[in-house]
């Protein structure tokens, strides 16, 4: 009876979605680590900085002043409020209170996103590298993933074009962009964004936008699809330039027709954010000259490795825009960036991300390296791949 029982406990054919390699080069990091050996690490993309200031008080006076209940699902009204006053600040856009959603991180967004606008089976595309998540998300909930491969020609992001044409081989009902982009750190212009979400919408495809790197924008202003289109779909988070990863909080701009459609799939999946990571988020706001400190922080990071890196021999990387990303092309060292990085680590002591996590045509031929670390390791780790690279 018992044995009958255990062969029926199989995993479901949709759970099947493959693993983030990332996570071997932090296991494999670890274990060096254990041996007493130095790793400077570049292959987790998070800040090194905690919470700001202002989060933790509120937090601890939270904490201290009475229980943490449930919220109203779509987030604290005085959260909701201060988010849809951001984007007047930041981008000089009215946005109707109503369409603010806050999430349990821009993970839970995607999730919320993707089933209030797509059916299974649907078509959507992202772009070649991306952020693994959104085809894994989107395969678990029965919809078709399809990757755009990306090149220079078009500053490595989906164009108009390049959208069109995949619609016209079978129809897509959605796209999911990234500005600045995870692996990659390029950014989109204003115009070239704009004129994505025009083709799309006029084909009848739903764009999702990520802005979850918003704020970490250095070669130029990042633009909102918010300030685009009311119907795009933009997702957001506290885990970025806000440095607040593990407090598991994001938020979305929805389009009114989809408002509802979220707050019944949000009020079945959570029934509310964390509270005391709302109340948290919402003081965040009020440390922006603290977060503009740790930015300038990456932006010196960023010099760093530009300058370092050509002289260390690594010299092809896409354009390194935002975000705290660079994505360097490593084939003219090895034909398989996963061997690279695993001997980097092994020889360098430098843990990077190989490209096969974010793209599986062309991955192996990329290396991810997050620069959000301290100005110490990006010194140290310039250091150590130019002295490893030397012999070659
Ligand atoms: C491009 C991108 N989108 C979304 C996420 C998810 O972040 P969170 O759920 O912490 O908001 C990440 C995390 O690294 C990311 O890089």
């Amino acid at each position: 009876m018992l044995e009958k029982a255990k062969t029926r406990l199989r995993p479901s054919a949709r759970s099947g979605v493959p693993p983030f390699m990332v996570m071997d080069v932090m296991a494999a990091a670890a274990r060096l680590e254990a041996q007493g050996r130095r790793i400077v690490h570049m292959e987790v993309g998070q800040p090194a900085t905690g919470a700001p200031s202002t989060a933790v008080a509120a937090a601890r006076a939270a904490l201290l002043s009475g229980p943490q209940g449930y919220t109203e699902t779509l987030g604290i009204a005085s959260l909701r409020r201060r988010i849809a006053r951001s984007y007047s600040e930041w981008h000089g856009l009215d946005i109707d209170l109503e369409r603010i959603v806050v999430t349990t991180g821009s993970s839970a967004g995607f999730t919320l996103a993707f089933l209030a606008a797509f059916e299974a089976g649907d078509r959507v595309a992202m772009a070649l590298p991306g952020y693994p998540p959104y085809r894994h998300i989107l395969t678990a909930l029965g919809c078709e993933a399809v990757g755009i491969e990306t090149t220079a020609d078009t500053r490595w992001s989906i164009t108009g074009e390049t959208l069109l044409a995949q619609h016209r081989l079978a129809p897509l009902k959605g796209v999911v962009v990234g500005s600045p982009a995870n692996p990659t750190g390029t950014m989109m212009t204003a115009v070239a964004l704009a004129e994505l979400i025009r083709c799309a919408q006029e084909a009848g495809i739903i764009v999702i936008s990520d802005e979850i790197y918003h704020g970490l924008d250095y070669a130029f202003a990042a633009e909102s699809a918010a300030r685009v289109s009311p119907d795009a779909i933009v997702v957001n988070s506290f885990s970025k330039y806000f440095c607040m990863t593990g407090w598991r909080i994001g938020w979305m701009v929805v389009p009114q027709p989809l408002v509802r459609a979220v707050e019944r799939l949000q009020q079945n999946f959570a029934i509310s954010v964390p509270t005391l990571s709302q109340i948290a988020a919402e003081a965040a706001f009020d440390a922006r000259a603290e977060l503009e400190t740790v930015k300038k922080g990456y932006e010196e990071n960023r010099r760093i490795l530009l300058e370092g890196l050509p002289r260390a021999g690594l010299d092809k990387f896409l354009p390194v825009d935002g975000a705290f990303y660079l994505y360097a092309d490593v084939s003219p060292f090895a034909a398989d960036s996963f061997e690279f990085a695993a001997r980097m680590l092994e020889e360098a002591g430098v843990a990077t991300t190989p490209g096969v996590d974010f793209d599986p045509i062309h991955g192996g031929k990329f290396l991810r390296l997050c620069y959000a670390g301290s100005r110490d390791d990006m010194r140290e780790a310039v250091e150590r791949i130019g002295n490893w690279l030397k012999p070659r």
